[in-house]
C-alpha cells in the first residue's frame, strides 16, 4: 500500500509528511516529529500514557492513525507550556507532587487539561472518573487528585490573589 500525504499542525507548526496508512499518530510524533514527550507505556490502548489532543480533546494517540490526524491540530504535552511558562496543570502537578517516575505524566497531564475544560470545578470522584483511561504504577493518584485540584482552583481564582482566602 502506497504512503499518504497528510498536513498537521503539531503544537503551533504545520507540518506535510507522507506516512503509511497503518502508521500510528504516538508513531508519526514520536519517531517523525521527535515528540519524544509523549510516550508509549502499552500495546493494548489501556494506560493513556500517549495521551494528546486532537483538535482540542484528549485521544491516546496509540489509537489514532497519523492519517486520522490529516487536516486536524494536535497538542503534545511539548505545547502545552507557552511563553516559557508552564500550564497551571503541570506547575500544580511539580508542586503537589502528582508523579513520581514521571512515565505516566505527559498522558495524564494532557487528559487533566482536557478533564478542567469540560468541568472546571470537579469533585474528587469526577477527578478520578475522568482520569480513569490514564493508569499510574507509582503514586496511588492521591497526589495527581490533589494536583488536579490545585489547579482547578488556580484556575478559578484571579491570578493576582495570594490565595488562602478560605
Ligand atoms: S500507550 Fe497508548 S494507551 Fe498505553
Ligand atoms: S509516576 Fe510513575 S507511573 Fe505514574
Amino acid at each position: 500500500m502506497g504512503t499518504r500525504r497528510i498536513s498537521v499542525t503539531v503544537d503551533g507548526v504545520a507540518y506535510s509528511d507522507d506516512v503509511e496508512p497503518r502508521t500510528l499518530l504516538v508513531h508519526y510524533l514520536r519517531e517523525r516529529l521527535g515528540k519524544t514527550g509523549t510516550v508509549v507505556g502499552c500495546d493494548t490502548s489501556n494506560c493513556g500514557a500517549c495521551t494528546v489532543h486532537l483538535d482540542g480533546r484528549s485521544v491516546k494517540s496509540c489509537s489514532v492513525l497519523a492519517v486520522q490526524a490529516d487536516g486536524s491540530e494536535v497538542t503534545t504535552i511539548e505545547g502545552l507550556a507557552s511563553g516559557g511558562e508552564l500550564h497551571p496543570v503541570q506547575r500544580a502537578f511539580h508542586e503537589y507532587h502528582g508523579l513520581q517516575c514521571g512515565y505516566c505524566t505527559p498522558g495524564m497531564i494532557m487528559q487533566s487539561v482536557d478533564l478542567l475544560r469540560d468541568n472546571p470545578d470537579p469533585s474528587e470522584e469526577e477527578i478520578r472518573e475522568g482520569l480513569e483511561g490514564n493508569l499510574c504504577r507509582c503514586t496511588g493518584y492521591q497526589n495527581i487528585v490533589r494536583a488536579v485540584q490545585a489547579a482547578a482552583k488556580a484556575g478559578t481564582e484571579a491570578p493576582a490573589t495570594a490565595g488562602g482566602a478560605a
